[in-house]
């Protein structure tokens, strides 16, 4: 696609990404398991440091990812061990699945029905009865701890403020459990949320009192680094009122930084006064299916397809239609007609298509 943003700066970060990577030694050195949670508004950079977290370590580490899924309900419990069995199925050799996934593997297939249509080429294993939770969750630690056997291991857990109560216990129980292999557990949850008001973060906080685990709390970016960011994006570097305007309207909330500057376009047009009041409450207002849309038109960048997002979202086109048009409805999105196809300027919501863990390296 013609339109496509540039690749993103990255800007600041660190002293985050130094104490992530500190964590990392330790785990790899001392052969010992620990626990990192990262924690921040929406919007507020916690996605974007895993990324560069991830793309710095090579192959220091294997990693593994998955994400908490907002639904309302507890629906999709393990959300995002599925995903990370998911990964590993895909990326893993056949023949040495059945070692990585241990005797439990048939119990495991009913967190993963993709598991069970290969299960055929992995010999008889041991059937048992409906696992309880805590067979579960001694089946998933051997799966972490015989991946880890190889070398160091990082498995990122990001938005636990969506977590079902399954894998509130399941991430606190890995944490502790992981403490003797070299396992670095990356956590994230947004603050902020009427999950982690009513509560459901307690765990988290309990956690966090322990010696094997640390927090790093994101910070909204002072004045040079949302005048590095704006310079980055705009090519040139920006007047000081401009600045301070960017910095005051924003709160120095990297997304909402991008979200004004994508708005403006010129940068000496004035700026929407009260874009974070407006996306909020309009968001608020939209279904789960088109809040869903909204995240990966944002993740995809400012302008993307139909077609690629239909793809991304497993929707019939019929589906996405809807979903735009409460989008574009709601005048979230705008619609236009290109020689490419239809496109939509994205940057809706901050955050990506959750749910899409990336190959481990
Ligand atoms: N360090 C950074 N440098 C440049 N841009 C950044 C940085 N951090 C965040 N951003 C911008 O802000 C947007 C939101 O960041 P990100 O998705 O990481 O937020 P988040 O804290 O994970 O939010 P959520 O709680 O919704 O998951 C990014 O898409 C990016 O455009
Ligand atoms: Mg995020």
């Amino acid at each position: 696609m013609a339109d496509l943003p540039r690749r993103r700066p990255f800007i600041g970060r660190a002293t985050e990404l130094a104490r992530l990577r500190s964590a990392l030694d330790r785990v790899a050195e001392q052969r010992e398991g620990r626990t990192v949670v990262i924690g921040g508004e929406a919007g507020i950079g916690k996605s974007q440091l895993i990324d560069r977290f991830v793309a710095q370590i090579g192959q220091a580490a294997r990693v593994v990812e998955g994400a908490c899924i907002d639904v309302a309900d507890d629906a999709l419990p393990y959300a995002p061990i599925v995903d990370i069995l998911r990964d590993l199925v895909r990326t893993t050799p056949a023949g040495r699945l059945p070692a990585l996934l241990g005797p439990g593997r048939a119990e495991l297939t009913r967190l993963l029905p993709e598991l069970a249509t290969r299960a055929a080429d992995l010999g008889p294993a041991i059937e048992l009865e409906r696992a309880s939770q805590a067979r579960l969750f001694e089946l998933l630690l051997g799966v972490f701890e015989r991946l880890a056997t190889d070398g160091p291991l990082v498995i990122v857990i990001e938005d636990l403020q969506w977590a079902d109560r399954s894998t509130r216990d399941l991430v606190a129980f890995l944490s502790r459990a992981l403490r003797d292999d070299p396992v670095l557990l990356v956590l994230t949850e947004r603050t902020g949320e009427a999950a982690a008001e009513a509560g459901s973060l307690g765990f988290l906080a309990e956690l966090e009192r322990e010696e094997h685990v640390d927090r790093i709390d994101l910070r909204p970016f002072d004045r040079d680094e949302v005048a590095e960011l704006v310079a980055a994006e705009q090519d040139e570097p920006p007047g000081p009122e401009l600045v301070d305007r960017l910095l005051a309207r924003s709160d120095g909330n990297p997304f909402f930084l991008e979200a004004l500057l994508a708005g403006i376009g010129n940068v000496d047009a004035a700026l929407p006064p009260v874009l974070r009041d407006i996306l909020a409450a309009q968001v608020a207002g939209l279904s789960s299916g088109t809040h869903d849309m909204l995240r990966a038109a944002a993740a995809a960048g400012r302008r993307v397809d139909d077609e690629l997002l239909a793809e991304v979202l497993g929707l019939s086109a019929g589906r996405l239609a809807a979903d735009l048009r409460e989008a574009v409805g709601s005048g979230i999105l705008a619609r236009r007609e290109t020689p490419l196809g239809t496109v939509l300027p994205g940057r809706a919501l901050p955050g990506g298509a959750h749910g899409a863990p990336r190959r481990p390296g």
